[in-house]
């Protein structure tokens, strides 16, 4: 069920929709008519472009937005790199299959130290590949802090905890069982209102996710561009000391910092398609088979890119007749990285897939389900039946391969060693040649 929409009128309010051209101003008449750049933007703003694809990509592609703001982004202080932040220096593409406990939970580190590659492919230099970041942090940035990545979108899975999201564009509370994406380049700090939050990243280094095609489907189903919220415009007018604000951009993987006079978060009005949003996946309308064989996953895809899409297995009810329910075994093309946001992953019942924990089945590696769900779904008395209650897996499903950081590998210590040992090995011959 979708999470109740607590929202305070002030601070959170959202413009509905996937994709639509929004435009949201905080004080009336902010906006200019007709021209984007008149040679005096009302109210003493300065206009400042935000492009989030080529000016000239297709119109069914171009995201471009309008910022009119108090000071433009570019009246900083010159970068510099910043040396408390450890980025990967290799990724190793292997074919094991991984699965790891519950990430822990870090009650010292914002939302900027707090951040844990943990695998990746590609470069955001020649913008091909992604990574995935594992979160975990126990209090809120600094007061004068702001963060973004010019390498890629953020797809951000809570799990644990609250987001408190102050972007250039307003604000965005995300919560577990929510979703986020936070566009390149656009600034934000994370207040973390009820304590550590954790959970995971998907990094685009390539174009921006949109709704995948719903075909045969029709005009609704699975993930519904009404049900997408972007931020309302809302800006801080107060004046600071020279110097006083630090603004961190991830840049190919490692952090730099500025510093400048004046808040980031001063845009009074914008207008355009680039912007960040949260999506609540208790809104996802599930769709599958009504009457046999295991759909393919990709019928549960919320949002669509070329390297990655974002797959959902929410509650949902099971009917399939002479079906074998769970995925049947499997290799394939795609590398498949899941994680669980709460709850029991219905394809697996040994329990060492656990909620905050996380698997990664790479290209052509071989698996399915554990030899005991094998068991009870081949027997199954298939009536209908309803999974996943209270329950949220979810999938970065991939065409690339995807290499594991040395975090990932050992300085987290939640590689579970005895995965194939315990999951199919133990699997047995049930084979008769016909008499
Ligand atoms: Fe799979």
């Amino acid at each position: 069920m979708p999470v109740t929409n607590f929202t305070t009128p002030e601070k959170y309010q959202y413009l509905n929709g996937f994709q639509s051209y929004h435009e949201t101003e905080a004080i009336p008449d902010t906006l200019p008519i007709g021209a984007n750049s008149p040679q005096k933007p009302n109210h003493g703003l300065y206009a400042e472009k935000l492009s989030g694809t080529a000016f000239t990509a297709p119109r069914s592609e171009n995201l471009q937005t309008w910022v009119y703001r108090i000071l433009p982004s570019a009246a900083h202080l010159p970068f510099e790199k910043y040396s408390g932040y450890e980025a990967p220096t290799t990724v190793h593409q292997i074919p094991q299959q991984l699965r790891w406990d519950p990430f822990d939970l870090d009650e010292k580190a914002d939302w900027v130290h707090g951040l844990k590659q943990l695998g990746g492919v590609g470069s955001p230099t020649t913008k091909t590949g992604l990574a995935i970041f594992i979160f975990a942090a126990g209090v809120s940035m600094p007061a004068q802090q702001a963060f973004s990545s010019a390498d890629g979108d953020f797809l951000v899975v809570v799990q644990h905890g609250v987001l408190d999201i102050q972007t250039e564009l307003g604000n965005l509370l995300v919560r577990p069982n929510e979703i986020a994406v936070i566009p390149r380049g656009i600034k934000y700090r994370v207040d973390l209102p009820a304590g550590p939050v954790r959970g995971y990243i998907l990094e685009l280094f390539s174009g921006h996710f949109k709704l995948p095609e719903l075909g045969p489907i029709g005009s609704n189903g699975l993930a519904n561009a009404r049900d997408f919220q972007a931020p309302v415009a809302a800006f801080d007018d107060k004046e600071y000391a020279p110097g006083s604000w630090i603004v961190f951009t991830k840049y190919d993987g490692h952090l730099f910092s500025a510093t400048q006079g004046h808040t980031p978060f001063d845009v009074v009005g914008w207008h355009g398609l680039y912007y960040p949003y949260k999506y609540d996946l208790g809104r996802f309308n599930t769709m599958g088979t009504t009457s046999f064989d295991h759909p393919d996953p990709s019928i549960y895809t919320v949002l669509a890119n070329p390297s990655a899409d974002f797959v959902i297995f929410p509650p949902r009810w099971l009917v399939g007749e002479d079906t074998f329910r769970p995925p049947w075994y499997h290799r394939n093309t795609m590398s498949e990285f899941m994680g669980l946001v709460m709850g029991e992953y219905d394809a697996k019942s040994g329990g060492g897939f656990r909620a905050a924990g996380a698997s990664l089945h790479n290209v052509m590696s071989a698996h399915g389900p554990d030899a005991d769900t094998h068991t009870k779904a081949s027997n199954a008395d298939l009536v209908p039946t309803k999974v996943g209650e209270g329950s949220m897996a979810f999938m970065f499903e991939s065409p690339l391969m995807i290499g594991v950081t040395d975090w990932g590998l050992e300085t987290c210590r939640k590689v579970q060693p005895e995965y194939n040992a315990d999951s199919w090995v133990p699997l047995k011959r049930h084979f008769r040649r016909p008499e």
